[in-house]
């Protein structure tokens, strides 16, 4: 049994990772500033209310659980969702307090929550990328304080991994857009709107580029990142998706409007491929998502999709 300390673990992406590993018999500290009703806490797992922008507090939650990995998802999660200064201080204090805390305590294996939005889409000054699909080799081009504070959530991570050699392994991971199992029954996403609104409504998912993942994937990959961290080269970064696109026609029909320009770049996105690949995390670790929006979506059924979207 490891001891996996979770940091943002009330959260909508928190919760299913903290429920995966105690599920897999790890035991699980989630430090939050929020904590959760125990009826909606897996058995066993000990939550703390703390504030990780005080950095004693981390570092004494360190001292009193000695974790041997820490997996870091506490931020301000939506861009605009606050002022800027106030977006990119928090995230960048939450990682730096966190992986300086985990690293000072000898935590062997620390991973922190980065975002796919670093690469740059959805600039009003427009935004087009190299090539599709988008990998760990395209460019970041951040454009606002929310992927800025995650471009240097990864920079933190290397900076770590830079002072203490191969002694300490660490990771960074961008999630695409999360859905919680309850919002496949029905409840909003972190836009407000529902997922059949957002299938129905090519526009509401376009923004993202149509990417998306199951928040119980990210915890299966996360439980397989933690257990081959030893193994692989240190301070990687890797895009946790689906793998398909959240949407019902073919992403080379729906790119070009969305996209303007993109209609060659995107000419290979055919069938149910998705924008973002996931193939470094499948290659290097041997992952793979379990979950689509076509198996998963219960409140409503492709053949209405398909209906909806061709009016
Ligand atoms: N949800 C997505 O689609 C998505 C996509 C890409 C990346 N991410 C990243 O994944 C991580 C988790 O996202 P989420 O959707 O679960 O976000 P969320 O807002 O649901 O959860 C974040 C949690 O962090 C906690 N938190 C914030 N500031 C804190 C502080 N100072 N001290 C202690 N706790 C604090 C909040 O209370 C909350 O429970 C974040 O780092 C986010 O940037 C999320």
């Amino acid at each position: 049994m490891t001891t996996v300390l979770i940091t943002g673990g009330s959260g909508r992406l928190g919760r299913s990772v903290v429920a995966g590993f105690a599920d897999a018999g790890h035991q699980v500290i989630s430090l939050d500033r929020d904590v959760l009703p125990p009826d909606r806490l897996a058995a066993g797992v000990v939550q703390e209310a703390v504030d990780l922008l005080d950095g004693q507090a981390v570092e004494a939650a360190m001292a009193r659980h000695r974790p041997d990995a820490v997996i870091h998802l506490a931020a301000i999660a939506v861009p605009f969702s606050a002022p800027e200064e106030v977006i990119l201080k928090t995230n960048t204090m939450l990682a730096y307090n966190v992986l300086r805390a985990a690293t000072d305590a000898g935590v062997g294996r620390i991973v922190t929550a980065s975002s796919p939005t670093v690469l740059g889409y959805g600039n009003p000054a427009g935004w087009l990328p190299e090539r599709f699909p988008l990998d760990e080799n395209t460019v970041p081009r951040p454009w606002n304080a929310y992927a800025l504070s995650k471009m240097v959530a990864e920079q933190v991570m290397r900076m770590f991994a830079t002072a203490h050699g191969g002694s300490v392994r660490y990771a960074a991971f961008r999630p695409c857009y999360v859905i919680s199992p309850e919002e496949w029954a029905g409840a909003p996403t972190q836009q407000g709107h529902t997922l059949a609104e957002r299938l129905a409504d090519p526009a509401l998912s376009a923004p993202a580029l149509f990417n998306y993942v199951d928040a119980r994937d990210v915890a299966g990959f996360l439980a397989v990142l933690l257990a081959k961290m030893d193994t692989i080269e240190n301070a990687q970064t890797f895009f946790v998706g689906a793998a398909d696109a959240l949407a019902v026609e073919p992403l080379n029909k729906l790119m070009p409007q969305y996209l303007p320009g993109s209609e060659e770049l995107s000419a290979g996105l055919t069938g149910t491929s998705p924008a973002f690949s996931i193939a470094k995390a499948q290659e290097v670790l041997g992952w793979t998502p379990h979950h689509s929006w076509r198996t998963e979506l219960i409140e409503t059924n492709s053949a209405d999709l398909t209906s909806a979207a061709s009016h």
